[in-house]
């Protein structure tokens, strides 16, 4: 039976990539410090499979007595924390993802890195392959998590280089569903807040930058594709994984203003420093050398997701 290390796994996607690792029979240990996640989210499972451990991956690794694969998911993500919680997040994607790549090293497992669009930047590209460098502003308000994250890509080669360890990464782009913090400051769960509390809705800007929203299932069922597939497809290699249905902010409030069964309307305000203006993942890599590709619409997703935003809010 597979032991895999999910570190972040009681936040967002890493409790719905245990529960999709436990649904496979793997054996898995989660370690999260939670900063930005919560028992709750994994306080459904009743396996004796799991096993969570509070930890902070800035600090060194607990002894396993077998390791087959690290998820290396750990770190806030949520814009509204790139400020208040800076150097937690540059240090979580270089000290912690280093303890994350020597736990793996020590075990002789494979490792699976979530790293981001982000590291694009504000793209002069469009849509973003894995060969796009990116434009990130080093000195900007956002620099803590995106050049992390990309010294974090790049310590990841650097340790496949320097010990021949099979390590994958997944350059993550904008994902929602049940579980996501209602308050975490992204788009959607900002949109579905205000709309279930019957505010009005904010769009930052004239709502025309775009973004491309992949639901949760799908992003799971692409990093566990890149995670499983033989060393030959994927190992030492970078995998975008994301959704490409393109829209724009404001057709997304449109969207949720549909979904929800609201009152509120639309206000706007000036659009935060650094902002991409447009954001859409290219593929085809993984499309074409791993045969995934996302199958859930927005407007299902966003179905999916309703009823969990109604429990938070109303708990509140
Ligand atoms: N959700 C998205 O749209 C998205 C997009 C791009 C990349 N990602 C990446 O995916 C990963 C998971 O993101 P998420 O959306 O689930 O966010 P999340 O905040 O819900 O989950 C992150 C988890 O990591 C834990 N954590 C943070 N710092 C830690 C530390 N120092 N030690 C131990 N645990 C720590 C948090 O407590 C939390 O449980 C992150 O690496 C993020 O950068 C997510």
């Amino acid at each position: 039976m597979e032991h895999a290390v999910v570190t972040g796994g009681a936040g967002f996607l890493g409790s719905h990539l245990v529960d999709s690792l436990l649904e496979d029979g793997c054996r898995v240990t989660v370690l999260d410090n939670y900063g930005s996640g919560r028992p709750e989210n994994l306080s459904h499972v009743e396996s004796s499979q799991l096993t969570v451990q509070k930890h902070d991956v800035r600090d060194t690794f607990p002894e396993f007595d077998d390791v087959d694969i690290v998820y290396h998911l750990a770190s806030r993500a949520s814009p509204d924390d790139f400020g208040s919680h800076a150097v937690e997040i540059a240090m979580t994607n270089s000290q912690g993802t280093e303890r994350a790549l020597e736990c793996a090293r020590e075990y002789d497992a494979r490792a699976l890195i979530a790293s981001t669009s982000e590291v694009y930047g504000n793209p002069e590209e469009h849509p973003q392959s894995e060969t796009y460098n990116g434009n990130v502003n080093i000195r900007g308000p956002r620099a803590p998590y995106d050049e992390s994250k990309r010294f974090s890509e790049a310590l990841a080669v650097a340790y496949e280089q320097k010990y021949r360890m099979d390590i994958r990464t997944v350059r993550i782009f904008n994902t929602y569903g049940p579980r996501m913090d209602p308050h975490d400051g992204r788009v959607i769960p900002n949109f579905l807040s205000q709309a279930i509390r019957g505010e009005d809705l904010t769009i930052y800007g004239d709502g025309s930058q775009t973004r491309s929203f992949c639901y949760v299932s799908d992003l799971i069922s692409g990093i566990r594709n890149v995670a499983d597939a033989p060393p030959e497809a994927a190992a030492g290699d970078v995998f975008n994984v994301g959704n490409t249905e393109e829209i724009s902010i404001q057709t997304l409030a449109e969207v949720i203003l549909k979904v929800v069964d609201t009152d509120s309307g639309v206000t706007y305000k000036s659009l935060p420093q650094d902002d991409p203006e447009v954001r859409r993942p290219d593929i085809f890599k993984i499309t074409s050398e791993l045969s995934w590709e996302p199958s859930i619409s927005l407007r299902t997703g966003l179905e999916r997701t309703v009823p969990y935003f109604e429990g938070r809010l109303a708990d509140d």
